[in-house]
């Protein structure tokens, strides 16, 4: 059927979901292609859910979400007006882009980088421009810097960048920072800061308190485990925030993902125990597969990234053989989440094999 539409519709790519953990009889399989926390939900997030939210989910929730909004402006050391909630960061980083770019308007980021940027950018009627890793998969800051111009209305960096791990130091970011017009945004999009182990990494906080332009994207998906219920938040200046709200779907952020994200908030140092854990796992992956002589980006998030570029495809079938899923960037590499320990190990056993077919980088 033919219909009428946006035709820019037709040049956006579906988002990929990573794949589900591949069919394994008698063998345990994992999915370890979502970057997705693998504990499971804590025992006190469970019981604010049930006891707190089940019973009134015939009521809307609090569209702005006040009380997280409060909890999240004192953790990061900011004022209420400086905090909005989306279903993820993803809405967050959505809300941002429709508030500044519009039809020939451009928004400038890293490429390779969280795939949803293209589909966010061309969804609000912007181009996007995309500039391309270092070859050790960092920003390249230098193209980033050139590919700014009057269109701009919106930098995007992330850090640590998904998917190749790499830490953005803040020497680079401030660089950005001081070029880049005061009237133009800058986005921090930290889905993974928690999991950043980088001495030189820039932290984007600090910079906010000196650079008003300056937005932050921060997610509970990640070391706070809540992927499944939808919440992040935004900082920016109160003018910021005002216009990203308005750009929110309404009563989009649920009470039960409210409720969840309150009683992640008290459980703060508890899920600082799970996130060592999984940067000890990473560092341990990592040092297995240095000792295979593999050589790849430092990583600095929760997951890692093999550019096998040709040989990627081949290499995945390996991995999915071993009943393991990752995410496969076909011509490019595959990222690979850090997940349960017994994946972990099947993660270094699969690259021992390649390793032996001759499939390294
Ligand atoms: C770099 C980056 N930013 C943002 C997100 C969004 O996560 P969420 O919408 O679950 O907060 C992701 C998710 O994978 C990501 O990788």
């Amino acid at each position: 059927m033919t219909f009428r539409h946006r035709s820019i519709v037709d040049t956006i790519p579906a988002y990929r979901q990573g794949r589900p953990a591949p069919a394994t009889p008698g063998r345990r399989s994992f999915q370890i292609s979502s970057n997705e926390n693998p504990f499971d939900p804590l025992p006190s997030v469970l019981d604010a859910i049930r006891s707190e939210s089940l019973g009134r989910i015939n009521r809307y929730p609090d569209m702005r979400g006040w009380d997280v909004v409060e909890r999240v402006a004192a953790l990061e050391g900011v004022a209420p007006e400086n905090v909005v909630l989306g279903c993820g960061s993803t809405e967050v980083i959505t809300q941002l882009v429709d508030l500044v770019a519009g039809p020939g308007d451009e928004v400038v980021y890293p490429w390779r980088s969280f795939e949803a940027y293209p589909i966010i950018v061309a969804g609000a009627g912007a181009a996007s421009v995309q500039v391309p890793n270092r070859p050790d998969g960092s920003h390249d800051v230098d193209g980033i810097l050139a590919a700014v111009n009057d269109r701009t209305r919106l930098v995007i960096l992330n850090n640590p960048n998904n998917p190749t791990s790499t830490a953005l130091s803040d020497a680079d970011a401030r660089r950005v920072v001081a070029a880049v017009p005061d009237d133009v945004l800058v986005l921090f999009d930290e889905a993974y800061y928690q999991f950043n182990t980088a001495e030189d990494t820039s932290v984007a906080m600090d910079l906010f308190a000196e650079h008003p332009n300056i937005v932050v994207a921060h997610t509970f998906s990640k070391a706070y485990g809540l992927a499944g219920l939808r919440i992040g938040y935004g900082i920016a200046a109160p003018e910021v925030i005002e216009g990203m709200r308005k750009m929110s779907l309404p009563f989009g952020v649920t009470d039960v993902a409210q409720k969840a994200a309150l009683a992640s908030l008290d459980a703060r140092d508890e899920l600082e125990v799970r996130v060592k854990s999984i940067v000890a796992e990473r560092d341990r992956v990592v040092a297995a597969l240095r000792s295979q002589g593999w050589s790849f980006p430092e990583p600095y998030a929760n997951f890692l990234w093999l550019p096998l570029g040709d040989r990627t495809d081949e290499a995945a079938a390996r991995f999915t053989e071993a009943g393991l899923s990752t995410r496969v960037f076909s011509g490019e590499g595959i990222r690979i989440s850090i997940g349960e320990t017994e994946a972990n190990d099947r993660v270094i056993d699969v690259c021992s094999r390649l390793v032996a077919e001759g499939l390294r980088v």
